[in-house]
């Protein structure tokens, strides 16, 4: 980290489903245009974390989007600065077309619809989606749904974006397209994902989390290459980095 302003801070932040705890007094810090990958085995509570994030779910500890502290009074305000994408592209997707869908966050904050039409139309311009803007989302195909749903983010601006598994069900195209729009959306950036070669690629840092605890953070090359640490908590070593630094395990050993 360095000395930028914090966009997330995030304290003692525990969450219990009905006596199921999914998260134990989870501690971290994001700055301002950092781009941080959230990893960590199935049930490992990193869904549960990114729905407290932007108030859906409420727990005990405290959460600080840009210095404001999240409570039922400032969940408008924080839902402005934080923009979260579903891992299921159909949540974010629910108008008679494209173009409506990408407009409907920009009209509920307050703009005219001729200025939410606008914004729709830079955010499908930016995801490559313009010729696709009169469509039903249920005629697009798994790839253009995702970046339809990440446009119908875009198109509110926010300062912090919280993804939670972007790259589910793309073919080798798609997820290059995601990627690099992932490298590219402006702002910070907290990512969740079981492809770590996608983490690798997009985020700095990385966060693991596993059975609601936060177990490791640092460097993404450092944590994810840490083959103890990885396979301790139900991971590997992502392909990218056993290439790089010529560990890539063949038959069950290190060549
Ligand atoms: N609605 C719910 N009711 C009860 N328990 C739940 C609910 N949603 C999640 N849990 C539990 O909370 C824990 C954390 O789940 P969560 O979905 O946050 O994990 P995750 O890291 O996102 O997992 P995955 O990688 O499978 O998406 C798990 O033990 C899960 O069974
Ligand atoms: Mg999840």
């Amino acid at each position: 980290m360095t000395d930028q302003p914090i966009a997330l801070e995030v304290s003692d932040l525990s969450f219990d489903y009905h006596g199921v705890t999914a998260l134990s007094a989870v501690n971290f810090k994001i700055e301002q245009a950092e781009r941080v990958g959230l990893v960590g085995p199935n049930g490992a509570g990193k869904s549960t974390l990114m729905l407290l994030l932007n108030g859906l779910l409420s727990g005990q500890g405290t959460i600080k989007v840009n210095g404001t502290l999240l409570s039922k009074k400032t969940i408008p305000q924080i839902r402005r600065f934080v923009g979260l994408v579903f891992p299921d592209a159909e949540d974010q997707l629910f108008m008679p077309t494209v173009e409506q869908d990408v407009a409907f966050g920009p009209l509920n904050m307050g703009m005219t619809t001729e200025q939410a039409v606008e914004k729709a139309r830079a955010a499908l311009d930016t995801m490559g989606l313009v010729g696709l803007a009169e469509r039903s989302s249920h005629h697009l195909s798994d790839g253009e749904r995702r970046r339809a749903a990440i446009a119908t983010v875009l198109s509110m601006k926010p300062d912090i974006w919280v993804l939670d598994e972007p790259g589910a069900n793309l073919d080798p195209q798609g997820r290059k397209e995601l990627i690099s729009i992932l490298q590219n959306l402006p702002g910070t950036v907290l990512l969740a994902s079981h492809d770590l070669d996608l983490v690798v690629q997009v985020c700095q840092r990385c966060l693991l989390l596993d059975a609601g605890q936060m177990i490791a953070e640092g460097p993404t090359r450092t944590v994810l290459a840490d083959r103890e640490l990885m396979e301790g908590h139900g991971l590997e070593v992502p392909l990218r980095i056993e290439l790089e630094t010529g560990t890539r395990k063949e038959n069950g050993r290190v060549p």
